[in-house]
């Protein structure tokens, strides 16, 4: 991947005259099969150009609950876009239902207009649980006989696409807008991309400029993002496979509240139960310690993830100090 950035061929890309980014966002529109991609640093900033993009300010937005964009922005999508997120159903996802009660009518006196729903997957602080496409084509539907508009967070949508074995386009047709990583799973240092019509991403690309996202010689990050894509993506099955076997081994011991059916992808969440000495911020220090890294996501709510830098035997090395340390 170094060999390649520092091979590509560059020029200003906040001119569109970058060859590796342009060749870089023509692939991704290809494989997503929408008609166009543009570039973003960073994931966080697509999905805060992404509201700039489909909503105005003053609307609500319908995510799922514990999504990356109500609560790993810093308060972006109200900061930036002016837009209140309204989280609701469980686990990741919502059902139509629960998407048609949500519904806010326009121009009501008293009431933010609802004017897009947002679905992340694979789903971040669910434990990297994959959306089924059936009900995303559902909600998608309801979306569309509501007048609302419909954006995926798919940070990390080749995981979903490799779990599911569904192509990317698939998991992506439903949508207005859809926004892939490459910084995660795939391994590049930089670099996410929404795509959608041209249109959209004509709009995306001013909303980018009014952010301070647009760069010049992005070729070099870029040639790693197409590296990723050439080499990274088939062997996402082994990150997979490296977390199904953590989690494996805590859940045997009954030392963590763990739901092995959320194990689908590169993530894994558990909670430890209230028995439990240790709470997050103790046993995620105690297992830096021992150069184990994982999050805390809550006081008793830890999360795991797999990636190319971690192979099989560190994972199984891993889990045999957590569950050292959880035994006491
Ligand atoms: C679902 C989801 N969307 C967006 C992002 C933001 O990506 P970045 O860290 O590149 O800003 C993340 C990062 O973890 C994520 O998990």
């Amino acid at each position: 991947m170094r060999a390649a950035m520092a091979q590509a061929p560059v020029g200003d890309d906040q001119y569109g005259e970058d060859p590796t980014t342009n060749l870089l966002q023509f692939r991704l529109a290809e494989i997503l099969g929408k008609e166009a991609s543009l570039w973003l640093p960073t994931g966080t900033m697509a999905n805060q150009v992404a509201l700039r993009v489909l909503t105005r300010p003053g609307d609500e937005v319908i995510a799922s609950r514990q999504s990356h964009a109500g609560w790993h922005e810093a308060g972006g999508a109200a900061a930036n876009a002016g837009v209140q997120i309204h989280e609701i159903g469980e686990r990741g996802m919502f059902t139509p239902e629960e998407l048609r009660a949500a519904i806010k009518p326009r121009n009501f006196a008293i009431f933010p207009s609802t004017t897009l729903v947002q679905i992340e997957n694979t789903h971040n602080r669910a434990g990297g649980v994959v959306v089924p496409q059936g009900l995303v084509e559902n909600l998608c539907a309801t979306a569309r006989e509501e007048g609302l508009a419909t954006y995926l967070d798919g940070a990390r949508l080749w995981n979903a696409s490799v779990a599911s074995g569904l192509a990317p386009a698939t998991l992506a047709a439903p949508f207005d807008l859809v926004a892939v990583a490459f910084s995660k799973g795939l391994g590049a240092p930089a670099g996410s991309l929404l795509a959608g019509s041209k249109a959209t991403i004509d709009s995306a690309r001013r909303h980018r400029q009014r952010m301070g996202g647009a760069m010049r010689q992005n070729g070099i990050l870029a040639a790693a993002a197409l590296y990723g894509l050439e080499h990274h993506l088939e062997r996402l099955a082994i990150d997979h496979a490296n977390a199904r076997l953590i989690a494996e081994r805590l859940a045997a011991r009954t030392l963590v509240q763990l739901d092995l059916a959320t194990v689908e992808t590169n993530i894994v969440v558990f909670n430890l139960p209230a028995a439990s000495k240790l709470d997050a911020p103790g046993l995620t220090q105690r297992a830096r310690e021992r150069d184990v890294l994982l999050n805390a996501f809550g006081p008793r709510t830890l999360r795991i993830v797999t990636h190319l830098d971690v192979n099989t035997e560190q994972c199984k090395k891993a889990a045999e100090i957590l569950v050292e340390l959880l035994k006491g």
